[in-house]
């Protein structure tokens, strides 16, 4: 079975209550998720996954956060290899400009990014549905 772990920050529960979502996702699908705090997660762990889900919501001026996802990011977005990842967060400043710069940047850094959502502050019934078939997708 494969093992697919997803890694979020969240600061007020909106990416958190997604990240869950995309691991129901995962599981219905058939493939084992384990959701995890980016505080838990480094280079060292990639290892152990057949696939990655990224979520961090949309911080400082349509930035990723910076203590503590940023740097797990930059030193885990160097060994994913050819491994699938979908990334996904929330955001309710702008339309979403913080994910076009983080797609771009896993492009740059070669990662095979499939696909990704944004939800507009906590997800509703639409949002719920496309973090599960995001899950699913990677699964
Ligand atoms: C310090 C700070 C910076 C933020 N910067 C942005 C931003 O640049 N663009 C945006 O659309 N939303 C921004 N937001 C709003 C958050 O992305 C939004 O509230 C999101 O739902 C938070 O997700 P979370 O509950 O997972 O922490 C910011 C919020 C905070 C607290």
């Amino acid at each position: 079975m494969s093992k697919i772990a997803v890694v979020y920050w969240s600061g007020t529960g909106n990416t958190e209550a997604m990240a869950n979502f995309v691991s129901e996702g995962v599981m219905s699908a058939g493939a084992d998720a384990e959701v995890i705090p980016c505080a838990d997660f480094s280079a060292d762990k990639v290892a152990n996954y057949d696939a990655f889900a990224f979520g961090c919501p949309a911080m400082g001026s349509e930035e990723l956060e910076y203590d503590e996802f940023q740097p797990m990011w930059d030193e885990v977005k160097e060994v994913l290899g050819d491994k699938k990842v979908v990334l996904f967060g929330s955001y309710s400043w702008a339309e979403g400009e913080w994910m076009d710069s983080w797609k771009a940047d896993a492009d740059e850094a070669g990662v095979n990014v499939v696909d990704s959502v944004i939800c507009y502050d906590a997800p509703d019934d639409e949002g719920e549905a496309a973090c599960r078939a995001l899950g699913a997708e990677l699964a």
